[in-house]
């Protein structure tokens, strides 16, 4: 493109070389804040008319050009060429050759500088929102399962080895708890997003007397930035977005990976429907759970972009550097990846069966109730260290034995010590376990109710 044709081509005697174009454009991915970046320029066009910057006639001839520009490319009638450079510039240069002079004003008092932190913060306080429509469905979802599923056990796990008989519906909550954590991030989040930074121009601030306020309420921005130079040059907002998606695909990341692990035949826990899993191309009988193992590979991805953004930001010179146009990539990638992940993995667990019995089964091998052998003796005055000796001396003689702490007799657990009484085999059994970790926070089914009446309360409050 000739110098000329450049918005910023005065001081230029050459044109651009064609691979600098190239290299420096970000039209091909930056297109896609045209909604904001065109809703940014109406109401900063509106206050430039109201302080009298604009007439009404440029004002309205401004607003209705850019709404048409919107409903083109809305349709795709329109397209971008790296020559454009940006979709800033792009959107304005269309403005000027449709409606000319006025066009030309728009600018007034704004720098693409600050332009660009407008447009995304108005995309990520947008984007921000529908991240939170899915984990609230997720939510709902997993509350609604540990509902069905409030009985089933399940061994719970600690190195991967079977540790403690559990509940699935309280497995099911804990990561419910993880994702309302990951809500309570994105909304904070959102608060640091949604400041308005127009105003700060290229870094030092306009000398046209527009009125920051007036801009920031067309907006919608409960707060504007408090200095032009950081205004221009922070990106704090989407590192910390990009933080909180990291921190959410690694829950659901942990989650695939349990669920995988599950599928196995070596596990057989569960089964996920033929619609959610995918075969193999040579070995017929395969059946893949793909669907868990990409959102736990995307995981990975998001991790680069955060560190990606973080590694542009660290060496940067105050203020705005070219280096910052870096950031949108990793952002947009991140969005469109939680945005599908979030849909697919709940939907992907509505398609999962639970082989309760299976599960039950598991629960009980692995002497997975020595830990209530050892409380038993507890009850009854020994202390814990003592208890814990004797109850592994118990397991140790069931392995000698070929034996499970439910089939030992009596006699041989007297064997081990005075206090047992017949009541023993009621409570190394899988069930009386799980009831007895009655405390708040604690595996029993009184205690998973209860937590989840809280959910239900909570929920019943916000649908109001
Ligand atoms: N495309 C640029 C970006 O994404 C917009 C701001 C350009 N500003 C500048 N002075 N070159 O950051």
């Amino acid at each position: 493109m000739a110098r000329k044709e450049k918005p910023w081509g005065g001081r230029f005697k050459g044109g651009t070389d064609r691979e600098v174009e190239a290299f420096t454009a970000s039209i091909a991915f930056d297109r896609r804040l045209y909604r904001h970046d065109i809703e940014g320029s109406i109401a900063h066009a509106r206050m430039l008319a109201r302080q009298g910057i604009l007439t009404a006639r440029e004002e309205k001839a401004v607003v209705a050009g850019l709404k048409g520009i919107r409903k083109d490319f809305d349709r795709g009638a329109l397209t971008f060429a790296d020559a454009d450079e940006d979709v800033h510039m792009a959107v304005e240069k269309e403005l000027i050759r449709r409606i000319g002079d006025a066009g030309a004003k728009l600018h007034t008092g704004r720098s693409r500088n600050d332009q660009v932190a407008l447009d995304l913060r108005l995309y990520l306080r947008e984007e921000i929102g529908h991240i939170l429509e899915g984990i609230g469905g997720l939510k709902e979802a997993l509350a609604d399962l540990a509902g069905r599923e409030i009985d089933t056990v399940l061994p719970g796990y600690t190195h991967l080895q079977r540790a403690q008989p559990i509940l699935l519906s309280h497995y099911l909550l804990a990561y419910r708890e993880m994702l309302d954590r990951d809500e309570s991030r994105f909304r904070e989040c959102r608060v640091r997003v949604n400041v308005m930074p127009l105003g700060a121009g290229a870094l030092a601030g306009t000398g046209i007397p527009i009125d920051r306020r007036v801009t920031a309420e067309l907006l919608g921005f409960p707060e504007m930035t408090r200095n032009s130079l950081d205004a221009v040059s922070d990106r704090d907002f989407a590192a910390e977005f990009l933080f909180d998606c990291a921190l959410l695909m690694m829950h659901l990341s942990r989650f695939c990976e349990d669920l995988i692990l599950w599928s196995t035949e070596e596990f057989r826990f569960i089964e996920i429907s033929d619609a959610f899993t995918t075969g193999s191309s040579l070995m017929p009988q395969k059946k893949n759970p793909d669907v868990a193992e990409l959102v736990r590979g995307k995981t990975g991805r998001i991790y680069g972009h955060l560190v990606a953004l973080l590694t542009v930001l660290k060496g940067l010179p105050m203020t705005y550097n070219r280096d910052l146009q870096e950031d949108k990539e990793p952002v947009f990638d991140a969005v469109d990846t939680v945005r599908a992940s979030l849909s697919i993995f709940t939907r992907m667990l509505g398609q999962v069966t639970f082989l309760r019995d299976r599960m039950e089964e598991a629960a009980a091998g692995g002497f997975s109730t020595a830990t209530d052998v050892a409380e038993y003796l507890v009850k009854a005055g020994v202390p814990f260290r003592e208890a814990h000796g004797i109850a592994g001396r118990i397991v140790a003689f069931c392995l000698e034995q070929g034996k499970t702490l439910e089939a030992l007799t009596l006699e041989e657990y007297r064997a081990f010590h005075k206090d047992f009484r017949e009541d023993i085999h009621e409570a190394v059994t899988v069930r009386r376990s799980v009831g007895a970790r009655d405390i708040p926070g604690g595996t029993s089914g009184k205690a998973v109710r209860q937590r989840l009446r809280e959910i239900g309360r909570r929920r019943a409050r916000t649908k109001r």
